[in-house]
């Protein structure tokens, strides 16, 4: 499968690099494909590739010393993961599953070395990224610190919506989610996502239904985030 999906190149990783530098690098990727459920890597596993995400989510997580697992992220088409162990060479440093069927573009070291040898911005770029997401680990270690629940899931959904999660609708943005995923991402348990979630409901805020979450006011999330 070629990467030839327009919203792809448009990859952070590849901006502002020559059309033709485009074409090299579809060149240097390998497709491949998971199942909904399947592991795509293991915390702790050896690892020598970046991926991208074609179509399908992927769920990012960890499991505590209690065997608790607990989601980082979900990642989107067009989203990147696995560049840490890429750029380090130390083992995987979270588990990577895909949540639907997912399509992914791999780029293993040796490719990427010979990318970045013709085009350094590659490098930059990657820099960036991981740059982008250490400012996103701080601000989010801080509201887990101090930010009680409904704090905690207003973020969480602010940072589903940012990361562009879900459908666009008339109205906000609908995200394919359960409250149990959402209490994982917040850090919180199911039983106060759903309350939180029926609070969030009726103050306009979204329009929760069992399986699926409509964010319809992120300012009001913003005030709810921060307290206003
Ligand atoms: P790597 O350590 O190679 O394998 C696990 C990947 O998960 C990691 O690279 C990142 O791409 C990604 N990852 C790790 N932590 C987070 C996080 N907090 N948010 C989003 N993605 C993450």
């Amino acid at each position: 499968m070629k990467l030839d999906a327009p919203e792809l190149l448009q990859s952070p990783l590849f901006e502002g690099l020559p059309p033709e530098a485009r074409e090299i690098a579809e060149q240097a990727f390998r497709t491949m494909v998971y199942r909904p459920g399947q592991t795509i890597f293991e915390a702790g596993d050896s690892g020598h590739a970046l991926y991208l995400i074609r179509s399908g989510r992927v769920k990012i997580s960890h499991c505590n010393l209690d065997g608790k697992e607990k989601v980082l992220a979900y990642l989107n088409p067009g989203e990147i993961f696995g560049e840490m162990s890429l750029v380090d060479e130390e083992p995987r440093s979270a588990t990577a599953t895909a949540v639907d069927e997912v399509t992914l573009h791999a780029l293993y070291l040796e490719e990427y070395w010979g990318l970045v040898r013709r085009y350094p911005q590659v490098a930059h770029n990657l820099a960036r990224i991981l740059a982008r997401r250490l400012r996103e680990m701080n601000h989010e270690v801080e509201i887990l610190t101090f930010e009680e629940a409904r704090g905690r899931i207003a973020y969480a959904l602010l940072k589903l919506y940012r990361h562009r999660y879900g459908e666009p609708t008339a109205r906000g943005r609908r995200m394919g989610l359960t409250h149990r995923e959402l209490a994982d991402l917040a850090g919180t348990s199911r039983e106060t996502a759903t309350r939180v979630l029926n609070q969030f409901h009726e103050q306009g805020l979204v329009h929760a239904e069992s399986r699926a979450i409509e964010v319809l006011d992120t300012e009001g999330l913003e005030n709810v985030l921060y307290d206003l």
